[in-house]
């Protein structure tokens, strides 16, 4: 049986384990996917371990997922403009790093029907989860990026990282901006339970909504968008899922079919 895992900080509530049990199921995969507990100073070493115990993949999440490109000695496209890797996979001694994050987001818009060509986009935040979003939208096709983040030399960074068409913006001169098509919450704000200050004029109403976060982390940002008068407003669970499948095509060469396992999280969430 070949062994996979996630490491993070908390990891105890992470629904990997489950989703790729249920991938695994569905294409007669024998594996063990398991969740692994590990902070910032222990990461390094309990992922040695691991891939001495055999270990041919891992996931990363909160907070590893900058340290993980690190300890890699190849990345991909992707995992290097985005700066954080959330795959990894076991080649000979070494391993290589990949972030499905940006095209999991990207697959459970398309999901929703929601048209990612040709729109503004207001990304909050500009941390490791907004520069996945952001590269990903970027190569999407959106028209404009508009990035607003507390600390507003962050949002500058990733501006320029992204060069046309983003842009960013203070939370005054978010008041006079026209309507966007879509608003991503990618802070981690509601992880601690902050207040969300919806940060757009009555009048300028987004088509849809979307948190990177999922269950009570995205309950503030979802509450002030359907306030606000948002048409859809979609929790990170989707996105979830997707990164997975990609990472678990990654590692198996085949791609699992989403839509159950969607509907079996939806069931419990
Ligand atoms: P992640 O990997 O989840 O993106 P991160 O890199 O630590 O985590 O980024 C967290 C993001 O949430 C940052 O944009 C952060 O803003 P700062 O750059 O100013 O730190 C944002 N964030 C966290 N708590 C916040 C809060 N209470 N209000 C607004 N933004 C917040």
């Amino acid at each position: 049986m070949t062994r996979y895992a996630v490491f993070g900080q908390p990891i105890s509530h992470s629904l990997s384990p489950r989703i790729h049990a249920a991938f695994a199921a569905q294409l007669g995969i024998d594996l063990d996917y398991r969740a692994i507990e590990a902070g910032r100073g222990a990461f390094a070493s309990a992922l040695a371990a691991f891939a001495r115990d055999g270990g041919r993949g891992a996931n990363v999440t909160l907070p590893l997922k900058q340290d993980a490109s690190a300890l890699c000695s190849e990345l991909s496209d992707r995992a290097r403009r985005c700066g954080s890797v959330n795959t990894l996979a076991r080649a000979g001694d070494e391993w290589h790093g990949d972030s499905t994050d940006g095209i999991g987001l990207l697959r459970d818009l398309a999901r929703h029907g929601i048209e990612t060509r040709g729109v503004r986009v207001l990304l909050l935040g500009a941390g490791g989860a907004a520069r996945a979003a952001a590269f990903a939208l970027a190569d999407a096709g959106a028209r404009e990026l508009v990035v607003m983040n507390r600390t507003a030399t962050r949002a500058q960074a990733l501006a320029v990282a992204l060069g046309t068409p983003a842009r960013t913006c203070d939370r005054d001169a978010l008041q006079r901006e026209p309507t966007f098509d879509i608003v991503v919450n990618a802070t981690s704000a509601g992880h601690a339970g902050d207040v969300f200050a919806w940060p757009l004029a009555a009048e300028a109403t987004p088509t849809a909504c979307y948190d990177l976060s999922y269950g009570g982390a995205a309950r503030a940002f979802l509450a002030a968008a359907r306030a606000a008068g948002a048409r859809v407003a979609l929790d990170g669970l989707g996105m979830l899922v997707e990164q997975a499948a990609e990472s678990f095509a990654l590692w198996h060469g085949c791609a699992p079919d989403t839509t159950p396992v969607h509907a079996l999280l939806r069931a419990e969430a």
